[in-house]
């Protein structure tokens, strides 16, 4: 790509990713038909559906609606090569102990972005009586009605108030999930949930209520706008010094990130379902601290880092949800920025321009910051595996060069 570009225009945002996932997941609890809408077209969607699939659920796509029917015979085994292509693979457990009573799971490993283990999903289930053993890196688990309790989770993980509040929903009596991650994917399967006549009150709080139900009854459901992608955008426009209107959006859950970019500049303007980003100047520098929703999302950290190193005066950012999602900081320092990591704080010294240079993609976020980075950088970026940004990105490219961008995929 060729750069520098000031990214100018209107961009629709598409379904949300960790929405998406997990509603499909959650239609495995239903015996019928399960329609969303606003699917994103991305390759973590289509993963799920080959993970749904393998289940014995069938899984149609009609434009951007997927059709999901998990009403004849499921499996309990999602296989090492399913879990290996995307971690959120796991989040079939609870669906899988609520329907079958059982489940086997490949255990998912580390990944880019860290560590990332599963013992708050496990231990949230146990407290709900499944037995599990782990074998040959399969985590089994085995329970004969899952029984409603208090959960305190040590911290608000979203996948495991995710796995809890699925397998709750068909539980015997209620639970109560404390500390629970209180993002807008969150809510919105809640609203899924209620919709299919489950009983879930607190969803966006710390304490989600669940009393459990017999059965789920089909429903057809929209998913919610991507927080992430529009996150993407608005920082661009920031970054590029441009001039931006991200539409069918949820403002509100992004408010933070747009408060950020106001801060360091930024002129923002607000309306039902659409946002205006323009940016005239060069930023100023800010500080910065990721955390659990409504705090910042550490998934526009790596946008942000693009943004500050090119303001003027030095940031410090610091993350505070994955220990690895600094890791791009080398690639990014080969474009010219001047960034310093100190365990998980980065201090950010503000250079005028970054410069082109070939950089390699290690995860969907980073990967859209470093195309980000392209855009702002004198010269023509190359930018190598870009494979990863099609899995949370719909039209990441055609989006970009509907904005001016200079951006093109070659094989
Ligand atoms: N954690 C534990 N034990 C657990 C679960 C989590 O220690 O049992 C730790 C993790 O290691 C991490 C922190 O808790 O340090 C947060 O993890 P969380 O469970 O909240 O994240 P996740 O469910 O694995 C989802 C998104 C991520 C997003 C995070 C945080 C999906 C599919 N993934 O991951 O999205 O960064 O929440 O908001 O929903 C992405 O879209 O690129 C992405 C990585």
């Amino acid at each position: 790509m060729q750069g520098p570009t000031p990214l100018q225009g209107t961009v629709r945002m598409a379904g949300a990713k960790n929405s998406a996932l997990k509603l499909m997941a959650a239609a495995l609890m239903v015996p019928g038909e399960v329609i969303l809408e606003r699917a994103p077209r991305i390759t973590d969607v289509e993963l799920m559906a080959d993970v749904l699939r393998r289940l014995g659920a069938t899984v149609e796509r009609d434009g951007d609606t997927l059709t999901i029917d998990s009403s004849g015979d499921l499996q309990e085994e999602t296989p090492y090569e399913l879990v290996r292509k995307m971690r959120a693979s796991i989040q079939v457990l609870g669906p899988l102990l609520a329907r079958l009573g059982r489940a086997r799971v490949s255990m998912p490993g580390g990944d880019a972005i860290g560590s990332r283990p599963i013992d708050l999903h496990l231990g949230g289930l146990e407290r709900m009586g499944v037995k599990f053993t782990s074998q040959h890196g399969y985590i089994e688990g085995v329970v004969q009605r899952l029984k409603g309790t208090r959960v305190l989770l040590e911290f608000p993980s979203v996948g495991a108030t995710e796995n809890l509040l699925m397998a709750a929903v068909l539980a015997e009596g209620t639970t109560v999930i404390e500390n629970a991650a209180r993002e807008p994917e969150i809510q919105d399967l809640a609203t899924f949930f209620q919709a299919c006549g489950a009983r879930v009150s607190g969803a966006g709080t710390p304490t989600i209520e669940i009393e459990g139900v017999e059965e789920l009854s089909p429903t057809r459901h929209r998913i919610i706008p991507d927080r992430i992608e529009a996150g993407t955008f608005a920082i661009g426009a920031v970054a590029s010094r441009g001039d931006v209107t991200l539409e069918d959006m949820e403002p509100i859950h992004i408010e933070l990130p747009l408060q950020k970019l106001e801060e360091a500049g930024a002129e923002v303007r607000r309306s039902a379902d659409s946002v205006r980003v323009r940016m005239s100047s060069r930023p100023r520098a800010i500080d910065l601290v990721t955390l659990p929703y409504p705090g910042f999302p550490t998934d526009l950290q790596p946008m942000m880092m693009v943004t500050l190193a090119q303001a003027a005066g030095s940031s410090i950012l610091t993350e505070n949800v994955f220990e690895a999602r600094f890791l791009f900081v080398d690639e990014l320092n080969r474009m010219g920025s001047h960034i310093r990591v100190e365990g998980h704080h980065a201090v950010i010294r503000g250079v005028e321009r970054l410069s082109s240079a070939p950089v390699q993609v290690p995860d969907i976020r980073a990967g859209a910051a470093l195309v980000l980075s392209g855009v702002c950088a004198e010269g023509v970026t190359e930018v190598y595996d870009g494979g990863h940004i099609e899995r949370g990105y719909e039209d990441f490219v055609g989006k970009l060069g509907s904005l001016g961008a200079d951006v093109e995929v070659r094989d």
